[in-house]
């Protein structure tokens, strides 16, 4: 017997009783051609280079399942593939493959993480996923944590909670401290926090694109000298251009003794503090208030994937809590919708467990080793002669050729990029300070070493 799969009836919603095997073959299908494109990234490159993505709307009647398939073959074999050894652009590595499943799994539940009645056992999984993390990174029994869509809102979440526990959310003269190299997202938080540039104070950074503590003491004075009051500083693990990790110990300190929230922007770094690492200046960071850990970033957990950990989860239910009024909380049991920003949430947090689970410690350490591994490789054979280096001790690296001027280095990296791409390499072109540079991102663990000296060939 043939089943239509696009007989509306049965397939608009799963079906409580049936079988459920019009679902079935449409998952199968979706499957077939997801693995098959997967396969084909060998020949098919980076990002696709006739890209004649057709973009349909919905019509009155509504479309048949072969209609749709071919559309979403149209836009799988139309989207750039992190999945392809030679994606070194950004921080977007491939799935990890029990994560797609986490997804998955996570719309086939449709649980809804703002409130424990929706989503009990998931509830339960991300409180219990937060507090591994925070255990891991050596935070206090006080600490716990909350997933966010993303890093930008994690960040968000943390300095809304750290004005809120100074006490300065109505106070115009609320100002944090981020350095100049930190993400451009802190412009999109601080406006969100109803603040305004002035509030957003950026301290300069070193030669090797970390936080300068001397800047950092002389913004502290002339903000107290202007009348401002500093309600974090945000330290960032990994910066997104160099991977360069600010002085935590220094910073914790000059914030202990004035008793300043110290948030870390991890997203990039702050997944290596939960491993045995020999990167410096990853050890501390339980000296925070609190810390963004991105999984989606280098793990390969699918996006979004974030979570917020804080050193007293008092501070988050403090900020956020409203009484969600039209939930029900028997027995004082927390909506965990009550810990951010965010209301309904996905059950992000199954791809993570299960990509946690699925590696264990041993496959979380060797897939972040290798790509500094991989970048060290690339570093140590880049000829060094040609180019001069901008990379931090995480897997990210900056170059640019020496003796060439800024409007030639704006041409280079411009006319590079384009020639490395025609050969199935996708590397980056940062703007940073005022400059455009070349920028390669050992986060693909399909990556191997003959894919880098391919690379190094067309560079050195
Ligand atoms: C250091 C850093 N912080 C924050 C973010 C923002 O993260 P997201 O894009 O997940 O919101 C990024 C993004 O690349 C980043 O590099």
């Amino acid at each position: 017997m043939t089943v239509d799969p696009i007989n509306k009836s049965e397939i608009y919603f799963p079906s409580y009783s049936g079988s459920n095997e019009s679902l079935l073959i449409l998952l199968n299908r979706t499957s077939e051609i997801m693995c098959k494109w997967f396969s084909d990234s060998e020949k098919l490159g980076p990002i696709p280079i006739d890209n004649n993505f057709d973009c349909s709307v919905p019509d009155e009647n509504g479309m048949s399942a072969d209609v749709l398939f071919s559309e979403i073959e149209n836009l799988i074999y139309s989207s750039f593939n992190p999945v392809h050894p030679g994606s070194l652009a950004h921080l977007d590595p491939p799935p990890l493959i029990i994560s797609i499943l986490g997804d998955l799994i996570a719309a086939g539940l449709n649980n809804n993480l703002l409130a424990n009645e929706l989503s009990p056992s998931i509830s339960l999984l991300e409180e219990s996923i937060c507090n591994w993390f925070s255990q891991k990174l050596g935070f206090p029994k006080s600490a716990g944590g909350i997933a966010a869509s993303g890093g930008t809102l994690s960040n968000l979440n943390a300095l809304v909670a750290a004005r809120n526990h100074s006490g300065l959310e109505a106070d115009p003269m609320a100002v944090y401290l981020i350095s100049e190299d930190a993400h451009s997202s802190f412009a999109k938080c601080t406006q969100i926090m109803g603040l305004g540039k002035n509030n957003l104070i950026k301290v300069k950074t070193d030669n090797n694109g970390c936080m300068d503590i001397i800047d950092l003491k002389k913004s502290i004075y002339k903000c107290s000298k202007e009348g401002k009051r500093i309600f974090s500083i945000v330290a960032t693990l990994g910066t997104t251009i160099r991977g360069a990790i600010d002085p935590i110990e220094r910073i914790s300190k000059i914030c202990k003794e004035r008793n300043i929230w110290l948030h870390i922007d991890g997203s990039i770094g702050g997944i290596f503090s939960i491993i045995n690492s020999p990167i410096n200046g990853i050890s501390n960071v339980n000296l925070a208030n609190s810390i963004t850990i991105n999984p989606q970033k280098i793990l390969g957990i699918t996006k979004t994937s974030s979570i917020l950990i804080v050193s007293n989860i008092e501070v988050l239910k403090n900020t956020f809590s409203t009484g969600l009024p039209y939930v029900s909380a028997e027995n004082n049991v927390l909506n965990r919708g009550e810990l951010g920003i965010q209301g309904s949430r996905p059950a992000e947090i199954i791809k993570l467990w299960l990509g946690l689970r699925f590696l264990g410690m041993q496959g979380i350490a060797t897939v972040l080793n290798s790509s500094i591994e991989r970048r060290i490789f690339f570093e140590n054979n880049l000829n060094p002669e040609k180019y001069d280096l901008y990379s931090g001790p995480l897997h990210i690296i900056t170059f640019l050729p020496k003796g060439m001027n800024k409007n030639e280095t704006d041409e280079w990296t411009l006319n590079k990029r384009i020639s490395l791409m025609s050969k199935n390499f996708m590397l980056s072109r940062p703007l940073f300070k005022n400059r455009y540079f070349l920028r390669a991102v050992m986060g693909n663990y399909n990556t191997g070493e003959s894919h880098i000296n391919d690379l190094l060939k067309l560079l050195n």
